[in-house]
């Protein structure tokens, strides 16, 4: 099964491409790339899988690498600097295009160098991740984390493409396969019940891989975040949806550490928290809570924020969040499932009351 997919964006629109395969056929890469000059970034765990199987579809370029360090704890603007300082070293000049070759970590980190080397040059995604192949790859976010916040230094640049092989996830570890799903699941929670519902009836197939399944779902969770980023570019308003769950996650992934809780797993207890949030607020019923927490365990996700934070914590860490708008915390609310709004009205007693009960 192959997909196409475009996202409308007017002159920066680009392609989508998921199925099986797709890096055994150069015709899906190289249209998009600009200029003769290739760098390859990935990391030392992707690199020794599919660098050698790239390379092969580029030989009439001038092909450089940069191997990152892997692991959220590296997402850095230290780290950042080794792909700069190779681009410089190679000669890279303003017509050169990068390509990310990996999961978010890789992919947020050479869009953002991408975005800033010479003030911008081309870029193309090529997700090796679950998550990265329906969500990170997507849309136009990228950056790297501070220690006091999550992806607190980025921009928003578009690739020229994004190329999901779906045959890449066949080496991936059934944890990050799980955290993948946390933001399949967040689309059928946003705006999306049919696909809620299909979730639930085909969760089992989809951790047993079966390709045609996995690649329905990475289609239609690219299908909807695409119609977001498309009214919502730089998130203005709607696209604020999209971060579901993720107010509560990054204060998880920044308060335990980066690299303990996978993006992911922070993002399906987050995603609990968010749908207990809308129960205590009566704006969801306890049915729907149910349904949404039992889909994130069958995913074989975390459902409860880790023992280890307290209250204090997470006010702490989400007083950094980026939707925080004059001082005031935005949360993620749901008024069932799949209808998902932006409510800057939750109070600090309230989330006492939601971490004393959870
Ligand atoms: P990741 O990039 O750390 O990849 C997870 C692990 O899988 C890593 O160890 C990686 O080396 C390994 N890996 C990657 N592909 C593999 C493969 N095919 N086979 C075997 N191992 C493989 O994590 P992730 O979950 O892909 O991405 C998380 C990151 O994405 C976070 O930093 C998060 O902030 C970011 N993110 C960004 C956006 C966005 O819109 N830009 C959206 C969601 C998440
Ligand atoms: N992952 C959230 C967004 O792309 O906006």
């Amino acid at each position: 099964m192959k997909y196409t997919l475009t996202v409308d964006l007017g002159t920066r629109s680009y392609p989508i491409y998921i199925g099986e395969n797709l890096l055994a056929n150069a015709d899906f890469l190289i249209p998009h790339i600009a200029g003769k000059q290739v760098m390859i970034v990935s990391n030392t765990t992707v690199a020794p899988l599919y660098l050698q199987q790239v390379k092969a579809l580029l030989g009439d370029f001038q092909v450089a690498e940069t191997i990152l360090p892997d692991g959220e704890e590296y997402k850095t603007l230290d780290i950042l600097n080794q792909i700069y300082t190779q681009l410089l070293t190679q000669r890279f000049d303003r017509s050169c295009t990068l390509i990310a070759l990996g999961g978010g970590v890789v992919g947020d980190m050479t869009g953002f160098a991408a975005a800033t080397y010479q003030r911008g040059v081309n870029f193309i995604q090529i997700p090796t991740t679950l998550l990265s192949q329906v969500d990170s790859s997507v849309g136009g976010k990228t950056g790297v984390n501070h220690a006091l916040g999550k992806n607190m230094m980025g921009a928003f640049y578009q690739p020229q493409a994004v190329i999901a092989d779906t045959q890449t996830l066949n080496t991936l570890d059934d944890r990050q396969l799980s955290a993948g799903l946390a933001e399949v699941i967040k689309y059928g929670l946003i705006n999306d019940l049919d696909f809620f519902a299909w979730l639930e009836n085909n969760m089992s197939a989809l951790l047993a891989r079966d390709a045609d399944i996995l690649a329905y779902a990475i289609h239609r969770s690219c299908q909807d975040k695409a119609q977001v980023v498309a009214q919502d570019e730089r998130e203005g308003g709607i696209r604020a949806l999209l971060n579901l769950g993720h107010t509560f996650g990054h204060a998880i992934e920044t308060g335990m550490g980066y690299g303990k809780w996978l993006h992911g797993e922070a993002v399906g207890a987050g995603m609990c928290l968010a749908a207990q949030l809308s129960y205590q607020l009566e704006l969801m019923s306890e049915n729907e809570v149910k349904r949404t927490i039992h889909l994130i365990q069958q995913a074989k996700l975390p459902i409860q924020a880790p023992k280890e934070m307290t209250t204090l914590d997470f006010l702490n860490l989400m007083a950094v969040d980026k939707k925080v708008v004059d001082q005031r915390m935005r949360f993620i609310l749901m008024k069932g499932i799949g209808k998902a709004f932006i409510s800057a009205e939750v109070t600090q007693e309230q989330l006492n009351t939601l971490f004393s009960i959870h």
